[in-house]
């Protein structure tokens, strides 16, 4: 209750003032003038990874037809750039040509030993190997008809979604407590192993767990229902437990890492606001906090970029208390303000529904209708609504 309160005052401080509004503002025309010249490159990532390196056996169909995913940051080594450089990267968790390729030059410069003339040598070398330039719209709309989505476990849900969740791009589930936002997560920590053919990403998931609601012993009657080995499905899921906001971000450099050297398919946040709603409170801090977001976000941006792979973040609501309550009869609104707003690229409203049944509601998306659709959540994870689970008692 209390949380709520300041979560209340809070939200609406932030939409009420200017000043902070343009600072929103302009972290963002950085970030999406970034995002949109790498596009082109990060559909094409995702499926020629995919068609790579399988985590669930058939590794017999090599395909060799050109660029096989992101190249190892070493390939830079020479020109002027040494392993000591490389190195300092790396511990940065930039770990691929692409990553350098992505990254702004003021931020390569804030990494202790990168100079100003180093950064734009990297820079240079790096968009010798990535293709940052233009491409044709049907050659574009070629590449995005490959792209790879995962199943939600509900063929409704993914109907709506036009696949399942994309990969490439940020998607962010927001709703109340029970509304099946973790229960969906743990669902796509085992769909992202599956064979593409299956609705899968045939790699493995990075889990980063902010609230402590991870439970490795719901993986199991999941991995069963999908036909894949427990042991093997639960070895497939790297957990992490973020204990402050400044660790969530640091996970993301290992995790960076660890994507360099195998197969994920799927980053999850659950959930993205929680600690720094416990780790940054009051107006004074709300820059610094929003900032930070920022950056957090930025890096999951550039993550999905870089290595193809779907990032999924959950969020919590809070009640709307200004003007837009008095014509809205569900007057909720996830939390994080317009940074969190404009870094996702799909947005998911979750409701409750008649006993097991949830909605889900479209809030934002670049492709799809504000539409609805009902699934339900049962043993197996996310699945299909059923007379059964619309008359599930709610304990
Ligand atoms: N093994 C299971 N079988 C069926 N339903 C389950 C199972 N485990 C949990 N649930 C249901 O999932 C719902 C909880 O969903 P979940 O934990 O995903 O909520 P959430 O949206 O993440 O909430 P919060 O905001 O509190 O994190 C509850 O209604 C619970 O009954
Ligand atoms: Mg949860």
């Amino acid at each position: 209750m209390t949380q709520e309160a300041i979560d209340l005052s809070y939200e609406s401080q932030q939409y009420g003032h200017d000043n902070e509004e343009h600072n929103d503002d302009t972290e963002m025309t950085d970030a999406s003038k970034h995002n949109t010249s790498t596009e082109a490159t990060s559909a094409s990532i995702a499926h020629e990874n995919g068609a790579d390196n399988h985590v669930n056996g058939n590794d017999d169909d090599d395909d060799d037809d050109g660029q096989i995913g992101p190249s190892p940051v070493d390939a830079l080594i020479g020109n002027g750039i040494s392993k000591k450089d490389i190195e300092k990267l790396q511990e940065a968790g930039l770990c691929t040509v692409e990553s350098i390729a992505y990254t702004p030059k003021k931020i390569l410069t804030t990494i202790k030993g990168i100079s100003d003339q180093k950064a734009d040598k990297l820079i240079s070398e790096a968009s010798k190997i990535v293709p940052l330039g233009f491409t044709t719209a049907s050659e574009f709309h070629q590449r995005r008809s490959e792209l790879i989505t995962l199943t939600t476990g509900s063929k409704q849900l993914d109907t709506l979604l036009g696949g399942g969740i994309e990969t490439g791009a940020i998607t962010e589930i927001f709703g109340e407590f029970r509304t099946g936002k973790s229960q969906l997560c743990h669902t796509l920590a085992v769909t992202a192993q599956l064979p593409v053919e299956m609705g899968g990403g045939e790699g493995k998931c990075l889990f980063i767990d902010t609230e402590s609601t991870f439970r490795p012993i719901r993986i199991v009657p999941i991995a069963r229902r999908f036909g894949l080995d427990e042991h093997e499905a639960m070895e497939n899921i790297a957990y992490a437990r973020a204990y402050n906001a400044d660790h969530q971000l640091q996970l993301l450099n290992q995790a960076a890492q660890m994507m360099a050297q195998s197969r994920f398919s799927l980053l999850i946040v659950d959930s993205i606001m929680a600690l720094y709603r416990t780790d940054y409170s009051g107006r004074g801090e709300l820059s610094a906090r929003q900032m930070h977001v920022a950056k957090f976000l930025r890096t999951l941006q550039r993550l999905a970029d870089e290595f193809g792979i779907a990032v999924v973040i959950t969020n919590q609501v809070v009640a709307q208390v200004d003007g837009g309550a008095m014509f809205n009869p569900d007057p909720k609104k996830p939390i994080g303000g317009n940074i969190v707003a404009h870094s996702s690229t799909t947005r998911l409203y979750f409701k409750k529904g008649k006993g097991a049944n949830r909605i889900c509601k479209i809030y934002d998306s670049p492709c799809l209708a504000e539409s609805e659709c009902i699934f339900a959540i049962g043993q197996g994870g996310i699945m299909d609504p059923s007379d059964e689970t619309e008359n599930a008692e709610e304990e």
